[in-house]
């Protein structure tokens, strides 16, 4: 009777491990997301309307996919390599706006295991704290203190490739490291508060010129912005991809 009831209880205790073991190393898909049928024709256009469907939970933030709250965005440090005659440095950066992005496109392509998103927003404004030195566009600029960086109407793409890695039997996709991310700008603001340690007429000379000439400024700088959204869209898309597996996401059959 006694050996019976620790037998049985033993094996609710390994049921019990088990689950939990299980729930750790691998989850379902959320709810939100449907898995596509990859041989069917409208695979893509399933895979659009998963991804639309699934943003207005991912930009909330979903901690169990580690997935960061999107609205806004907190970014503590962004070091923007501007080339060797300007460093900029931007730190308590909150990111707006990005709550708003809608998936125009997205294809991939499971022989190649390769993805292509295609997104735009209405615009993205970065406010926070930079540290600027150097020259942009020749002119020597020089200052600390608080920023706004606004681009207005912004269009990304977003590729990537991936491997197949396998953690305990399940295969989950597994970013490379050339992802790449190109973005166009209808047009973009530039606030640099306290430039020249202070000096209002220079600063306002500045930003003046800055905002004038906001093409060459994003051509400038633009590795950097898209060196820092890349590094968000990858960070959201590897945390979601070690979670779930990749029988999960798409249908072989
Ligand atoms: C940032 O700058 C943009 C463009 O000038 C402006 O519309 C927006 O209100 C500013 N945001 C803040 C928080 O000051």
């Amino acid at each position: 009777m006694v050996t019976q009831t620790y037998s049985s209880m033993c094996k609710v205790f390994i049921v019990v491990l088990f689950v939990l073991f299980g729930q750790a190393l691998s989850k379902p898909r959320p709810s939100y997301i449907k898995a596509c049928k990859v041989n069917s024709p409208d695979f893509d256009e399933c895979a659009l309307q998963n991804g639309r469907g699934a943003l207005p939970y991912i930009v909330k933030g979903d901690r169990k996919y580690n997935i960061p709250k999107l609205n806004p965005l907190k970014l503590p440090v962004v070091n923007v390599d501007a080339g060797k005659d300007l460093n900029i440095k931007l730190t308590n950066i909150a990111a707006k706006g990005l709550e708003k992005v809608e998936l125009d496109r997205v294809k991939i392509d499971t022989v190649k295991r390769e993805v292509y998103l295609d997104m735009h927003m209405p615009r993205v404004e970065l406010i926070g704290q930079y540290d600027i030195n150097g020259k942009i566009l020749i002119l020597p600029i020089q200052g600390k203190g608080p920023c706004n960086i606004t681009g207005v109407e912004p269009k990304f793409q977003y590729h990537f490739k991936y491997v197949l890695d396998k953690v305990n039997d399940e295969e989950y996709m597994k970013l490379t490291d050339d992802d790449n991310l190109d973005f166009q700008l209808k047009r973009a603001y530039f606030n640099l508060e306290n430039l020249f340690d202070g000096n209002k007429q220079l600063g306002d000379n500045m930003n003046q010129f800055l905002n004038e000439n906001w093409q060459e400024v994003v051509k400038e700088i633009g590795g950097a912005i898209s060196q820092t959204i890349r590094a968000v869209a990858r960070a959201i898309s590897s945390g979601y991809f070690k979670k779930v597996p990749y029988r999960e996401l798409l249908i072989f059959d």
